[in-house]
């Protein structure tokens, strides 16, 4: 199991390629790693937290704190318990609050918290991906250190065809192998 003993964190994003995060998890479970969800109130309307949590075997984390009992989720805590922190799929919105240090959400204030390795694949009509602000933005995400997962060219959910897809299951998990197998070999 190439992943067996990894902390990744997942985060999920309002986009329609949320869906695609289900088989991802998967994918990392398989490959065994230990996974904990966070997602965004906007990936909710997307899938349900409960796919998730069946899946991870962990309940998704979504809120600060819970208003009936007081209970809270740390950001400091997961941030350091992480040895991957994922986006996938990363919305233009979650890329702007990331590079502009927005934290009005625990995926944003997790981020700013982590110590590990993070890893961007985003998801999203072409005219938004190729939008300046979103090409600055990646780029600032770039400057930070974090990995951006290109987005693939094709059909988009809109209708339109163009680069903006986000990359496939398959290919996210074999990018994650590879670079955990080449931080064993440094
Ligand atoms: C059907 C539908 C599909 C959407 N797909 C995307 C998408 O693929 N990428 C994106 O950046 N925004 C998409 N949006 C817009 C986001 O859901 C919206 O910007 C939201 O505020 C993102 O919040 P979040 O980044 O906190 O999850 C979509 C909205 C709708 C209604």
């Amino acid at each position: 199991m190439p992943l067996k003993g990894k902390k990744i964190v997942l985060c999920i994003t309002g986009s329609i390629a949320a869906y695609k995060a289900v088989y991802l998890l998967r994918g990392l479970m398989k490959a065994g790693a230990e996974v904990q969800v966070l997602m965004t109130e906007a990936a909710k309307e997307f899938v349900a937290p409960l796919t998730f949590s069946s899946l991870s075997g962990k309940p998704v984390l979504s809120a600060f704190f819970s208003k009936e009992s007081g209970s809270w989720n740390s950001h400091v805590d997961l941030g350091l318990w992480a040895d991957l922190f994922l986006v996938a799929p990363a919305t233009a919105s979650t890329i702007g609050k990331m590079a502009n240090g927005i934290c009005d959400n625990l995926v944003v204030t997790t981020y700013m918290s982590v110590r590990c390795p993070v890893m961007v694949a985003p998801a999203m009509d072409l005219d938004m991906f190729g939008h300046p602000s979103m090409l600055e933005n990646l780029n600032k995400l770039r400057a930070f250190g974090n990995l951006i997962i290109e987005p693939v060219s094709g059909e988009l959910a809109s209708g339109l065809s163009g680069k903006g897809r986000m990359e496939e299951p398959d290919n996210i998990l074999k990018t994650i192998e590879i670079f955990f197998s080449e931080k064993k070999k440094s």
